[in-house]
């Protein structure tokens, strides 16, 4: 049974700053950004905009092409920018989307890794349950402190994927390489909007993870690095997945796989599947029966390779035009402004901003985040 990703679509701000902006009022050379990290470009998130309205902008676009909505009895929401250490954010999307009610929801956590876990654990329950489709929904927003050497490297993504028998864009294979080692090289206690790191620990056990799980992967599967088309790999910034390929194969694809993330930033549990729609919408010649690889990392920390194999008409199932505009068409904002975005969570909503999608976090009332559908606040 051929089992994986039948769509997929994401979301992100409708404002961004330039790292060149950044690196002015850091007085840092900006080749350090553009060169050093790789990145461009980070989105910015306004207060009434979150995980869950990009959230939601995301999985209405995934499921715009699924039959019919009532085969999802299962909703995963990955993140670990929440907000809310009880309820599920995807109680959320599966209101706004009006799936059924006997529809399984929860959230996954483990840094950048979560949305990993979901699919894995997507892919097992549609072998078990083959009219079943789960919604796999990935979304973060990263946070560092002012003037640390993470700041460049904030940003923030949702991606939604439709899991089912039979896909349209990507079947999983069996086999994985998996690492699991406990070390603190990025975490964020609950009491604080912004994440906390270990920088030169975080890109060596980011490394060091690739290595272990590749080799388990190529041992368990017996195929080789030959044998993997292109790797899709999890891009904190670029240069990250830069130094990865280095380690594994040159494949001549990864830089269309990084177009997007260097313009939106990290966006953690998001960013291999943000590589993944990058690379399909901005490959001109056909990725048809190609095997990429897949390296995901979550600090802490569980890192996984894996892979899939991409399937005959996956152009079909995308809508590269409509996803190119959702970046352009962000607006840039001066370098107050986005300082005045710093408080995560904790500020308040206002309308004097847009949000990316048809939901906005239109209040907090008596500490409930109220969503709003924007069509029904005009
Ligand atoms: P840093 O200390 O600011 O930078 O940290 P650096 O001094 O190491 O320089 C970075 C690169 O820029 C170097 O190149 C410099 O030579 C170069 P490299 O040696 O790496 O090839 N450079 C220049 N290039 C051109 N012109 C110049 C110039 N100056 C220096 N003028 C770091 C950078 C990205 C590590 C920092 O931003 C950071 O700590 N970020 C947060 C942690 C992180 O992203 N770690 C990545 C691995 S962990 C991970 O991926 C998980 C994560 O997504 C979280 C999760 O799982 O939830 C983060």
């Amino acid at each position: 049974m051929k089992i994986g990703i039948d769509s997929i679509a994401f979301s992100t701000s409708k404002y961004f700053l330039k790292l060149e902006t950044l690196a002015l009022h850091r007085r840092e050379d900006y080749e350090k950004y553009y060169v050093g990290i790789g990145q461009k470009q980070m989105s910015i998130f306004p207060p009434n905009e979150d995980i869950v309205t990009i959230a939601v902008d995301a999985a209405q676009k995934a499921t715009a092409s699924t039959p019919d909505k009532n085969d999802i009895d299962m909703l995963i929401f990955a993140t670990e920018s929440s907000f809310d250490l009880s309820k599920s954010a995807g109680i959320y999307v599966h209101n706004f989307l009006q799936l059924r009610e006997d529809c399984r929801v929860f959230d996954l956590k483990q840094a950048c890794y979560s949305a990993t876990a979901a699919l894995q654990l997507a892919k097992s329950y549609v072998r078990e349950n083959p009219r079943s489709k789960v919604l796999v929904v990935a979304s973060d927003i990263v946070k560092y402190l002012p003037n640390t050497p993470g700041e460049p490297t904030q940003g923030g993504a949702a991606v939604a994927m439709v899991v089912g028998e039979n896909p349209r864009v990507l079947t999983l294979e069996p086999y994985s390489g998996i690492h699991t080692t406990d070390v603190m090289d990025f975490w964020r206690p609950i009491y604080k909007s912004e994440a906390l790191f270990d920088s030169k620990l975080s890109v060596y056990n980011y490394l060091k993870s690739l290595n272990t799980t590749l080799e388990r992967y190529l041992t368990l599967s017996r195929l080789n690095t030959s044998d993997l088309d292109c790797i899709c790999y999890h891009a904190p910034f670029c240069k990250m997945a830069r130094k990865a390929n280095q380690q594994t194969l040159r494949n001549k694809f990864l830089e269309n796989s990084l177009i997007y993330g260097s313009l939106i930033g990290n966006s953690c549990s998001a960013s291999v599947y943000i590589c993944l729609l990058s690379l399909l919408d901005n490959t001109p010649e056909s990725l048809s029966q190609k095997r990429v690889g897949f390296f995901s990392y979550g600090s802490g920390s569980v890192a996984e390779f894996f892979s899939g194999i991409i399937s005959e008409g996956y152009r079909e199932a995308l809508s590269p035009e409509n996803s190119r505009r959702l970046i352009e068409d962000r607006m840039e904002v001066p370098f107050d402004e986005y300082e005045s975005f710093s408080d995560g969570i904790n500020m308040l909503p206002s309308s004097k901003y847009q949000n990316i999608g048809a939901v906005t976090l239109a209040r907090i009332e008596n500490d409930k985040r109220i969503y709003r559908s924007i069509s029904s606040l005009s």
